[in-house]
């Protein structure tokens, strides 16, 4: 254990050449808590609160490696099915973040925005990301998208309701029409999307917008997700041909 943290300390301290660009916008399935807290015989939510504070880490770097946008899995449409006691940690981590975090994330230029259903959520935890997002909106350096409560099928839901519901005809419905109703309507899709431990699904994230995201899996769990590991999928994605459907002679 100590050897890890360690390890991921002197990394942290690593200057790595500039990225030749960087994409521009990295989503991230951060998954793996659970084994990894079972690998350090910790609790399920300690798991959590490590990945949390991975979170911090690659939130540095991210501005470090000029990644202008990032946008993070946090809690699923699905991961309602998880037991009450687990969700009810999750919910508090989050509360907790924004106690705790949002002046040093605003100091450091974090324009903090939220994806997904803020409905079925506690009105105190509601009321504190709207507050999140309203404090930090004139930021510029890193944009954070938090998806929790978030799920792709849902958000096409969601966005097919609006388009109904704004009376567009049919004949004027389009991807562009469709993509700007969905919660990331002023982003541009996801350059490359990161899944820490292994699994290879997409797990409801993101499925509109990265029809054509390159995808970066890593068996490492989530909370072992470091500084070296992140700018080595930066660089598998700079050798990435991305071609669109199109040639690249
Ligand atoms: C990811 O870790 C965090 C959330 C889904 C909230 P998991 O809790 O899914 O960890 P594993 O997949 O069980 O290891
Ligand atoms: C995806 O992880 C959701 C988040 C990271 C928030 P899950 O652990 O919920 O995904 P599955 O169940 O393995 O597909
Ligand atoms: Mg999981």
């Amino acid at each position: 254990m100590a050897d890890t943290i360690q390890t991921q300390n002197s990394v942290d301290q690593i200057e790595f050449p500039p990225l030749d660009p960087p994409p521009y916008h990295v989503g991230i399935i951060m998954d793996g808590n659970g084994r990894w807290a079972k690998q350090n015989n910790k609790s399920r939510f300690e798991g959590h609160k490590a990945g949390t504070e991975n979170l911090r880490r690659i939130l540095r770097s991210s501005v470090e490696f000029g990644v202008k946008m990032l946008t993070i899995y946090a809690f699923s449409t699905e991961n309602w099915k998880r037991p009450p006691f687990e969700i009810m940690g999750l919910m508090k981590i989050l509360e907790n973040v924004i106690d705790k975090e949002l002046d040093e994330l605003n100091r450091n230029g974090v324009q903090l925005r939220h994806i997904g259903e803020l409905e079925r959520l506690r009105p105190v935890i509601r009321d504190k990301v709207l507050y999140a997002i309203d404090y930090t909106k004139n930021n510029d350096k890193l944009v954070l998208n938090v998806a929790f409560n978030y799920g792709g099928r849902d958000e096409i839901v969601h966005a097919v309701k609006k388009v109904i519901a704004e009376k567009i005809p049919p004949n004027e419905v389009t991807e562009e029409v469709l993509s700007r109703h969905m919660y990331t309507a002023d982003c541009p899709d996801p350059d490359l999307i990161i899944r820490t431990s292994g699994e290879f699904r997409t797990s409801n994230f993101l499925i509109w917008q990265a029809a054509y995201a390159e995808y970066y899996i890593t068996p490492t769990y989530w909370p072992d997700f470091d500084k070296g590991e992140y700018y080595k999928a930066l660089q598998v994605f700079n050798q990435r041909d991305r071609r669109y459907g199109g040639r690249n002679e």
